[in-house]
């Protein structure tokens, strides 16, 4: 991945650094992101539209990953942001984030984001719900404020990695339906109000997906909306935003297509609906987050204990688990690993990689074939970039890792580890008296 390599000591270097001494300097369990994949990765996704002469935001959807260095490092790749909720938004202010490039979404936004999110100026909210456009409706009058937003809408189409289903109505909590009627009556609440700029329609169908058809589908069914609100309203949609959800190579059984196939599939059937309808192309907005930070971490662990179960299986346990990284408990997600520091080794061996969490289920990686592994020595994770440290959790009271960033020999802390003193900061004593 990126700028993996062995070294002479046969160790893994990320970034021309080695992943060994990183282990020792900043302690494990430790995150490692290779920011020059992440650019790499932006790259990929902004330089396709320049090709194809499209208009278009790339907007990183940070609940893959979030944190002020991350933010930054989004802003100067010139990527625009997908935030969702006030939590991921005040830290993108406080990491300097151009307000105006930041998107807001969110089933359920509290007034108080609403109106953190005026407050900051961004650039759009993309609204989900009726209840959401009154809220937005009131403050906009009493601050006296425009806000530019986009209609949330399930166009029944819902894409699962390889394969995708259609419906006529979707059971999705998010959104206004495409096909019941609900999303002409979002369009009549919003598009004559003083205070809302409606720039267009949003829609999102699925993540860690494969193929590009579920994509077309879906802009197929909004555009033929946009080209109706058009001939029955005269109104003109500047902005498709078709969400995130790109897959990337978690194991060799993932094949991701690369940034441009699933760009220029999606655009040709855009400017293809845009011609049929008499509509003019409308900005194309993404929203990846997997795609942008996935393969571009890393998880580095210490193994700790072993245990042989005769005739089933060999554990080695590490110091971390689903605390950083829920998703082979939760989605049953597969991880491919190495020992980083006998990375030349062959894999010899078969090891069942469990976490030190108090949960019989929390397993990182069933049955991994690895190199002989002994206590002392670093596993490295892979692909570990995105929804391993934005899930991560203190579940048994376990510290959450630290994270740094690699780059051209240099690394640096953009998350430090939490301390146990981190871990009370909020506790409060008991004070009430017990009873009779
Ligand atoms: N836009 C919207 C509206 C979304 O709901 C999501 C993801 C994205 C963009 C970014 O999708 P991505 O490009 O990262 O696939 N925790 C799960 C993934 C949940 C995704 C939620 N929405 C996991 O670990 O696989």
């Amino acid at each position: 991945y990126g700028t993996q390599q062995i070294n002479e000591l046969g160790h893994l270097t990320i970034g021309g650094v080695d992943t060994i001494e990183l282990a020792k300097q900043y302690g494990t369990p430790l995150f490692v992101y290779d920011t020059a994949l992440i650019r790499k990765r932006s790259r990929g996704f902004i330089d396709t539209f320049e090709q194809l002469g499209v208009k278009a935001q790339v907007a990183y959807a940070s609940k893959a990953f979030a944190c002020v260095a991350a933010y930054q490092l989004a802003a100067q790749e010139n990527l625009s942001l997908d935030v969702v909720s006030g939590g991921e938004l005040y830290t993108a202010i406080k990491a300097g984030f151009p307000a105006d490039r930041i998107h807001f979404h969110g089933n359920n936004k509290s007034i108080a984001e609403l109106e953190l999110a005026f407050e900051t100026g961004i650039g759009c909210i993309v609204v989900d719900n009726f209840y959401e456009i009154s809220l937005i409706k009131e403050i906009a009058q009493q601050k006296n404020q425009k806000m530019k937003i986009l209609l949330r809408v399930t166009p029944g189409v819902e894409a699962h990695t390889h394969d995708f289903i259609t419906t006529g109505q979707a059971d999705s909590k998010f959104g206004f339906d495409l096909n019941n009627g609900q999303a002409d009556e979002a369009f009549k609440q919003v598009v004559n109000d003083e205070h809302i700029e409606l720039l267009g329609l949003h829609c999102h169908i699925g993540s860690q997906i494969f193929e590009t058809e579920g994509f077309s589908l879906a802009a197929g069914k909004v555009m033929q909306k946009m080209g109706a609100w058009k001939e029955q309203h005269g109104f003109v949609a500047q902005v498709l935003n078709l969400g995130g959800g790109f897959g990337i190579r978690y194991t060799e059984e993932d094949k991701p297509l690369e940034p441009h196939e699933y760009v220029a599939d999606m655009i040709r059937t855009v400017q293809d609906e845009s011609k049929k309808l008499n509509l003019a192309m409308p900005e194309i907005w993404i929203e990846p987050g997997r795609s942008l930070v996935g393969d571009a971490g890393t998880s580095l662990y210490t193994i700790g204990s072993q245990k042989t179960v005769p005739n089933v299986r060999d554990y080695i346990a590490v110091d971390g688990g689903m605390s950083d990284n829920i998703r082979p408990a939760l989605y049953d997600a597969k991880y491919e690993a190495i020992i980083a520091n006998k990375a030349n080794d062959p894999k010899t061996s078969t090891y069942t990689v469990a976490g030190k969490l108090c949960e019989s289920g929390d397993k990182l990686i069933i049955d991994a074939s690895l190199q002989n592994a002994h206590t002392g020595d670093i596993l490295a994770m892979f692909c570990t970039g995105a929804y391993g440290y934005s899930m991560a959790s203190n579940y048994n009271r376990v510290p959450r890792p630290a994270v740094v960033f690699v780059e051209n020999g240099e690394h640096q802390l953009a998350i430090k580890r939490e301390s146990y003193e981190d871990l009370v900061v909020n506790d409060l004593p008991l004070t009430l008296t017990k009873g009779e």
